[in-house]
């Protein structure tokens, strides 16, 4: 049996820290989709070309810290507009959803086309000023010195590519259940996401 829970939104809203705690609550396995096209992202800052990265990508390049930094960020987004980067990374997460057990995926058309048949889809949103003031506080966390201003313009210029580009943009399916994490806890938002899956699962 498999059960598939698909996660999508905007950058910052909380997505991977509402996945990691539904699978561990569920015990589901987990695949972060974002980390397919950082790592692809890295391979073109590395002097690679989009489709062909791509196609060559192995999973052990997702076990990597290095694809966490905001060049690799915007470099992900820029590849992901290339239907034929998309094109290739589809069969990697198609076979990680039919897995057997529980699955969640996260990302941004993992409920429109990578999984359009979800047990459960959520869409996972916040308001750009909160998103971009958890972003701030990771970076200072991190040890990172960071601009709040400068995180915000990059946060609004992701969402526009992310939501404007031609294939598979950023969209809430029609079945989806919107969480909105601007006045939330982490605790509170997966509590949402728990109940929800729990209605599904009867
Ligand atoms: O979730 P993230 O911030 O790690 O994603 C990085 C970029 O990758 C994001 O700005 C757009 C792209 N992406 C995508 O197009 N489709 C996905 N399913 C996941 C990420």
């Amino acid at each position: 049996m498999n059960f598939t829970v698909a996660i999508d939104g905007p950058a910052a809203a909380g997505k991977g820290t509402l996945a990691r705690a539904l699978a561990a609550h569920f015990g589901f396995a987990y695949l972060d989709t974002g980390l397919l096209y950082r790592a692809v992202g890295a391979g073109v800052l590395a002097g690679g070309t989009p489709i062909a990265v791509a196609r060559a990508l192995d999973p052990a390049d997702l076990e990597n810290d290095a694809l966490r930094t905001q060049a690799v960020a915007d470099a992900a987004s820029q590849v992901a507009v290339i239907p034929e980067v998309r094109a290739a990374l589809v069969a990697f997460q198609r076979d990680f959803a039919r897995r057997d057990g529980g699955v969640v995926l996260d990302g941004r058309d993992i409920g429109t086309v990578i999984c359009p048949d979800a047990a459960v889809k959520l869409f996972v949103t916040a308001s750009p000023d909160v998103r971009a003031e958890r972003r701030y506080l990771e970076l200072v966390a991190r040890g990172i010195t960071a601009d709040r201003t400068a995180i915000l313009a990059e946060v609004l210029a992701r969402d526009a590519r992310d939501q404007d580009r031609a294939t598979a943009p950023l969209v809430a399916a029609a079945d989806a259940t919107l969480i909105d994490t601007s006045d939330l806890s982490a605790e509170a938002a997966a509590r949402q996401a728990i109940a929800v899956v729990e209605t599904r699962r009867l």
